[in-house]
């Protein structure tokens, strides 16, 4: 059925990876590795309590280590240094500077040692010793002294999703669910830790960081160093995963220059596994309670969504996710509320599919709910719901293929042989369980620039700002280019991942396929009319270079202009709702005595617009998918509640899938033609594999055991 698909869909040639080889035979550099001369090494060091304030260093000790270079705090630091909110909105800056004596959070910055050797540093920050004037820290939700604020009172540009009257339908309608759901904190744990590299040369600054947005970075770093950004360049070339935690600016990089400025050297700073927990940002805990009302055929009267979610004391970052659920059925009588608690935590931030990995494994829970008091199959509720019109905006989807994806998922699943009744499938000493859930997430495109040029040789060089976070953009780029001026792909090259090039945006939100493919396209179309207009061929007069800025319809007029600054800014579009969707289904088998999940299978189908590759496009949704299941059984970050620390900092213990945990995974590519969301069609495929996916478990859970389980991950002990 797949490959069908594929076959028949507006689905690109697949191919593989033009990076591919380098990253398995381990020549790829990543920017820890890119050699400078000279470099001197950062340890940091971080605070042990939650809550308080420095006293006093003393670091005498410290110093004596042999090797040690320099030791900044907040006491030799001030005025040097300026945290400000960043451009994509993570303010992982305003909890983690060495500004003044406060402690915000466990494991907060609050030196750093330099050193000539790693080591030396890292033995300096072990002698570090620091006196605290300590509070007791609240460090998440249900300990006293948290703060909740609604998201519409602390931010202008927030609105709740609303329409109707949600009361009364809801206290009319004949068959109700009201339900509360919990979703835990989860840490990003790339396999390249977080980096930073400074090299200045005179007033130059060089900064070697896998980042998802080397020009953000660039201009925040030039803002928190009251630096000129054309004196600040990020190379970052390769990126050893980010899904997020590489969006944003943190506080280290400005630290890691001005060390590099104060020493007279490169300075190069690998921070820990355990420090890349309370350094970087990661995806906040969360609380739902959804109250549904429906008639008695299913079709959805009410819906109740209010969430509430963990930040900062000092930030009011939200995910805000009843952006999407709110618009995810027909309904007429829509109520939503996001507020935000402060904790005695670090700033949290972006994570894959942000804002729906969290809210719809709670709307996707609640449908399942609804489908067993309907007694109706969870699959025919989704379709009675279905809708072509934004039931907030009321405006239609651009395209929308929902139940085509549910189709072919339940067919490949095999789903119409499902015995509705809980616990009455079962092998052996396995209960299995079928359970399935709906994938949303916005379709942005952003505005971007590239250049490219086409030398005599035959040979085609793309120069742009994006990125490679392992998602395939150097592959999709290279097959654009190939496919628009006939190049064989191992003749184009494409150089990405420098503020020295043309900006391509963030690679964020599912944007950047479709916002890097327009742009290259444009570009190609402009060589081509190049060619054919003065009949200019590269062969005889040199090379054709073209430079070249797209603004899809509906971007400001200055986009580009403002993504050179560290900005991007997405098409608003007041006619239509961009989303693409999918279908996601899981077998589990539990245990009957030990209550041991497995997960035998997983099948998804997703219609996301063109597909520039399937090869790239598949990678992405079967990772997104693996882990869903992974936040559905397995991860999760404890604190302990005393000490508002995390306790499971390191790979041992924060518990992620391996291959064993996840045999086979079906990623089913549903044809879809979208002529609305931008020129090429390209709804982008980075987000929606993991949305759904950990409610699809929970569900399955449900059918295998008849025990609803609203808060995650789902371990041995929930079913017991
Ligand atoms: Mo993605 S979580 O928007 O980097």
């Amino acid at each position: 059925m797949a490959q069908a698909a594929v076959r028949n869909g507006p689905i690109g040639k697949p191919r593989s990876r033009v990076d591919g080889h380098a990253k398995v035979t381990g020549e790829a550099l990543y920017p820890s590795d890119i050699a400078v001369a000279n470099p001197a090494y950062a340890f940091l060091v971080t605070s042990s309590i939650a809550k308080g304030r420095v006293r006093d260093f003393h670091l005498e000790d410290a110093r004596a280590v042999p090797g040690v270079l320099d030791i900044l705090t907040f006491t030799n630091t001030k005025g040097a240094f300026k945290t400000q909110p960043n451009p994509g909105g993570v303010s992982g800056g305003a909890t983690t500077t060495l500004e003044s004596p406060k402690i915000w959070h466990d494991g907060q910055i609050i030196a750093v040692i330099v050193a000539d050797s790693y080591e030396a540093a890292r033995e300096a920050a072990y002698r570090t010793v620091v006196d605290y004037e300590a509070e007791t820290p609240a460090g998440s939700f249900d300990n006293p002294g948290v703060t909740e604020q609604a998201v519409s009172e602390v931010s202008e540009d927030h609105e709740d999703p609303r329409t109707g009257n949600a009361a009364t339908a809801y206290a009319g309608a004949a068959v109700k669910v009201d339900a509360r759901y919990a979703t835990p904190p989860q840490h990003h744990n790339p396999l390249e830790l977080f980096d930073t590299t400074c090299v200045w040369s005179g007033q130059t600054l060089t900064i070697f960081e896998p980042s998802q947005f080397v020009h953000g970075l660039r201009a925040a770093v030039a803002r928190q160093l009251s630096m000129n950004p054309e004196d600040v360049r990020v190379e970052s070339r390769l990126v050893g995963g980010a899904f997020g935690s590489r969006g944003g600016t943190t506080a280290r990089t400005a630290l890691i220059a001005l060390a590099a400025k104060r020493v007279n050297r490169p300075v190069r700073l690998v921070a820990t596994r355990a420090q890349g927990f309370t350094i970087a940002t990661y995806r906040a805990e969360t609380r739902h309670r959804i109250k549904l009302g429906a008639a008695r055929d299913g079709r959805l009267q009410a819906l109740f969504h209010d969430g509430w979610e963990i930040t900062s004391r000092p930030a009011n970052y939200s995910v805000s996710g009843t952006d999407s659920t709110a618009r995810l059925y027909r309904c007429a009588n829509v109520s939503t509320k996001v507020s935000i608690v402060h904790a005695d935590r670090n700033t949290p931030g972006f994570m894959r599919a942000p804002p729906e990995t969290p809210y719809m494994f709670a709307l996707e829970s609640a449908m399942d709910e609804l489908a067993v008091a309907l007694a109706m199959d969870p699959i025919e509720l989704r379709r009675i719901n279905d809708t072509d019109t934004d039931p907030i905006k009321h405006v239609p989807f651009s395209s929308r293929s929902l139940m085509a994806c549910f189709d072919r998922a339940a067919e490949s699943f095999g789903w119409r042989m499902r015995d509705p009744k809980p616990g009455a499938m079962r092998d052996g000493e396995w209960l299995i369980g079928w359970g399935c859930a709906s994938a949303i997430y916005p379709a942005h495109v952003g505005a971007a620039a590239a250049r490219i040029s086409l030398l005599p040789t035959g040979v085609a060089r793309v120069e742009i700002g994006a990125h490679e976070i392992g998602t395939g953009t150097q592959t999709i780029i290279a097959g654009i280019v190939s496919d628009r001026l006939g190049i064989a792909i191992d003749k184009v090259f494409v150089e990405l991942g420098s503020s020295d090039f043309p900006p391509g945006g963030m690679s964020a939100g599912s944007t950047h396929a479709a916002s890097v493919c327009n742009v290259v396209a444009k570009a190609c179309d402009e060589v081509q009319r190049r060619i054919a207009q003065s009949n200019e061929q590269p062969s005889a007069g040199g090379a054709i270079e073209v430079y070249v800025e797209n603004l899809p319809e509906g971007v400001a007029p200055d986009a580009v202009k403002k993504l050179y600054a560290g900005q991007p800014s997405f098409v608003e579009d007041d006619k239509h709702a961009r989303y693409a969707f999918g279908a996601q289904f899981a077998e589990v088998r539990v245990h009957a005595s030990t209550r041991e999940v497995r997960v035998p299978r997983i099948v998804g189908a997703f219609a996301a617009g063109a597909i520039v590759n399937p090869v790239t496009a598949r990678s992405q949704l079967m990772g997104g998918m693996i882990w869903g299941v992974s936040a559905a059984l397995h991860e999760a970050t404890e604190i302990d509640q005393r000490t508002a620390r995390y306790t499971n900092s390191n790979f041992a213990d924060y518990l992620v899938p391996v291959n064993a945990d996840i045999p086979a995974a079906e990623v089913i590519l549903a044809p879809e033609e979208d002529h609305i969301v931008n020129r090429l069609g390209i709804k982008g495929v980075g987000e929606l594999g993991i949305v759904g996916m950990n409610a699809a478990v929970a569900n399955a859970v449900y059918h295998a055991t008849g025990k609803r389980i609203r808060e995650l991950p789902i371990r041995i002990d929930s079913l017991l």
